[in-house]
């Protein structure tokens, strides 16, 4: 068995953050999303992993690299565009050959990892196996409709009337006649080969497509509100542990101080990481942040927010549910409006009242 990792892509959602990173790169509790799927893959007892990339291929490459640090046997397929997650199973023929295979979305988090439904896709081999969860805005994702037996009966791509609450989970595993799907889809309104398509063409020829409802956490880190939802999660799961220096300071609970990194004249409420070689000087971290390598927070509170490498904030109360990309300034401005939510491109520098 393989597995196919989607890492193309074209990121709108994260827009400012993806003009300049993959978003599968961007960190949870410091650690790019797309490793957590790379080590639920490992984890499953798969090694061989074709990991599709489009215009971030060089950052991803870089990053992964032979897959040897998780494991794995990873091998790169070009996708020139982003036209589809079918498109992607599509380009990826030759590589899967006649395997079955999980196919993981990059940006998606599954708490839990997939150990199980891969243990039963091995057991039961049907066509198809797909995941499916209960969210609040089915509109937004693939959308499953079963009938009475619970079996899958429809699938359309982010409709507008829904037909159930249940959206598609980032992870599919198929066997090899998934390829005769792709082969005969047409392009959607809007221009993808979805692969809603494709298991709605194996349903419609009579092969199994056999649904999965899982209760535990999944999340499509696609947008900033499910990232730092994510964020939020790993962190309460770390254990604490101070490598770097801290001085005239206070942590409480799940704090992870990275080695290089310096906390002075500070309370930090976590659970909280505050990666290699940062500063924390007379200031608040708030539980649930994210602190990347090489920033400095300096007279200012921050709590909820994910803050990615060499930025800064200096002066500034305070700071909530916000992504800081690399890079940043965020400095006082005079006069001061009461919130602040932000969303800021990599290097970025606003000026904030404080
Ligand atoms: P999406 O989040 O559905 O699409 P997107 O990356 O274009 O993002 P946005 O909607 O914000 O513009 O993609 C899910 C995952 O699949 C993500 O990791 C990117 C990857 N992907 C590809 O590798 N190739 C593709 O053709 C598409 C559409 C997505």
């Amino acid at each position: 068995m393989k597995a196919l990792v989607l890492a193309g892509g074209s990121g709108t959602r994260l827009r400012p953050i993806t003009h300049t990173q993959a978003k599968q790169l961007v960190p949870v509790a410091n650690k790019p999303v797309l490793f957590y799927g790379l080590e639920a893959i490992a984890s499953a007892g798969i090694e061989d992993v074709g990991i599709v990339v489009g215009d971030t291929h060089a950052e991803i490459e870089s990053a992964v690299g032979d897959g040897s640090a998780f494991g794995l046997n990873v091998t790169y397929l070009r996708q020139e565009a982003p036209l589809g997650l079918a498109h992607a199973v599509l380009i990826a023929r030759e590589y899967l050959g006649d395997d079955d295979f999980v196919m993981y979305l990059g940006d998606n988090f599954i708490v839990g990892g997939i150990d199980g439904l891969v243990e039963r896709f091995r057991a039961e081999r049907p066509s198809a196996q797909i995941m499916l969860t209960k969210v609040l805005d089915p509109g937004q994702f693939g959308v499953a409709e079963l009938d009475a037996d619970g079996r899958v009966v429809g699938l359309e791509e982010k409709p507008r009337e829904p037909k159930s609450d249940l959206a598609l989970v980032g992870v599919y595993l198929f066997t090899p006649l998934v390829h005769e799907a792709v082969s005969a889809l047409k392009p959607s309104w809007r221009g993808e080969l979805e692969i809603t398509d494709a298991i709605q063409w194996l349903i419609d020829a009579g092969h199994q497509v056999q649904p999965t409802q899982i209760s535990g956490y999944w999340k499509d880190t696609g947008n900033v509100t499910d990232m730092l939802e994510v964020n939020r999660l790993v962190l309460e799961s770390l254990e604490p542990r101070v490598e770097g220096d801290v001085h005239d300071s206070e942590l409480i609970g799940r704090v992870i101080v990275e080695e290089g990194a310096s906390v002075r004249g500070s309370r930090v409420v976590g659970p909280v990481v505050i990666g290699q070689g940062s500063v924390i000087e007379d200031s608040y971290i708030g539980p649930f942040t994210s602190i990347a390598r090489d920033c400095r927070v300096s007279r200012s509170e921050i709590e909820y927010s994910i803050l990615l490498s060499r930025s800064s904030i200096d002066g500034v109360r305070r700071i909530e549910a916000s992504l800081i990309g690399h890079d940043v300034e965020v400095t006082p401005a005079l006069n001061a409006p009461k919130a602040h939510r932000l969303v800021l491109g990599d290097h970025s520098k606003v000026q904030i009242s404080s």
